[in-house]
């Protein structure tokens, strides 16, 4: 069964600062997202800076109130949830966040760091926190002595463990990673990225893995969805999607992602056109402003996600001109 999903989620942000009796606008941040996230598994939630991650990921969390639909955790739906509920829920989720620099108290030692959690929940003693946090320490890669020292004395990798430590102190069942080596240097990037794989084998927790970066998701996710403007555009299984990318945004971001290595002899592909504000979205596919295939159809209707092969699928009017042609 699946540990996480959702159910046509919406959430919007009024807009502030508009006249007193201006019509009241919104920015679109979640439209009507459906996603499932088996138990154990990683879903890889890629997409441009602003379409609406991490807005996601607080909805997922039960940080962020949806607009409509709903949020499932283990069968229950989270918002709707009573408060003990809700609670009871909510232990069983944790965070890495992107920046690891400003996500650890700078005056705190990373015993007491890791030991707050323990501390927040209750429930153990003072030796047991202490051999917890040792045990924590020894699984990302770090050590006893490192207990008195302040995350200042860290490197950005270093840190990163220590927020990933801190993440699971509790064994959650779920972790959202958001952009989790996005301000990491690039020479970490796979170590981090491995700490997270080894933790979930050895633990079984189920991951939303979020990244700007195809390359980054392409290697860890089972399943991955790409948003474009708050809305799923394409998802599937992993290894589908990268092999046939099936919506134009998709191979976008491929071809953004090949771009990098220089004896490619595939030529990127060039977007032409703006990002349209989550405010006024256009009226048919969101992507129709910049796609370089969009007809007269895709500017006036907004094309439903429809599966092309087993479990893969894709929101785009020219799929089905594909098929029939
Ligand atoms: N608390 C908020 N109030 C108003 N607008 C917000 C808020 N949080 C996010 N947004 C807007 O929602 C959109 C999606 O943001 P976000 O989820 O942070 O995107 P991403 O994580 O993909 O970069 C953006 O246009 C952003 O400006
Ligand atoms: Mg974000």
């Amino acid at each position: 069964m699946d540990l996480v999903r959702t159910e046509n989620l919406k959430v919007r942000f009024p807009l502030r600062g508009r006249a007193p009796f201006a019509p009241k606008k919104y920015v679109e941040a979640v439209n009507d997202v459906s996603i499932a996230i088996p138990r154990g598994q990683t879903y890889g939630l890629v997409g441009e800076s602003g379409c609406g991650k991490s807005t996601l990921a607080n909805a997922l969390l039960g940080l962020q109130k949806p607009t409509s639909g709903h949020v499932y955790f283990d069968g229950q739906c989270l918002d709707t949830a009573d408060r003990e509920t809700f609670r009871a829920l909510r232990r069983r989720m944790q965070m890495v966040f992107q920046d690891p620099f400003s996500a650890l108290n700078p005056r705190f030692t990373v015993e007491k760091i890791l030991q707050e959690p323990m501390k927040i929940r209750g429930g153990m003693t003072e030796s047991e926190m202490r051999e917890r946090v040792l045990d924590l320490l020894g699984m990302v890669g770090l050590s006893g002595e490192d207990l008195p020292r302040y995350p200042t004395d860290f490197s950005g990798g270093q840190r990163q463990r220590i927020c990933i430590a801190r993440a699971i102190a509790l064994r959650p069942d779920f972790l959202v990673c958001d952009e989790p080596v996005s301000a990491l240097d690039v020479s970490v990037h796979a170590q981090i990225l491995n700490l997270l794989m080894d933790l979930q084998e050895q633990s079984g927790m189920t991951y939303l893995f979020i990244s700007h970066n195809l390359a980054v998701v392409r290697d860890i996710c089972a399943d991955v969805g790409v948003m474009y403007l708050g809305m799923l555009m394409e998802t599937g299984p992993a290894d589908a999607v990268f092999s046939n990318p099936l919506h134009p945004y998709t191979r976008f971001l491929l071809s953004a992602v090949l771009d990098m290595n220089p004896e490619s002899s595939r030529q990127p592909m060039l977007l032409k056109g703006e990002i349209p504000s989550p405010i006024d979205l256009p009226q048919g596919c969101a992507f129709c402003t910049r796609c370089p295939c969009a007809t007269e159809q895709c500017r006036t209707v907004r094309p439903l996600l429809t599966e092309a092969e087993s479990g893969h699928f894709a929101a785009c009017h020219l799929l089905k001109k594909q098929e029939q042609g």
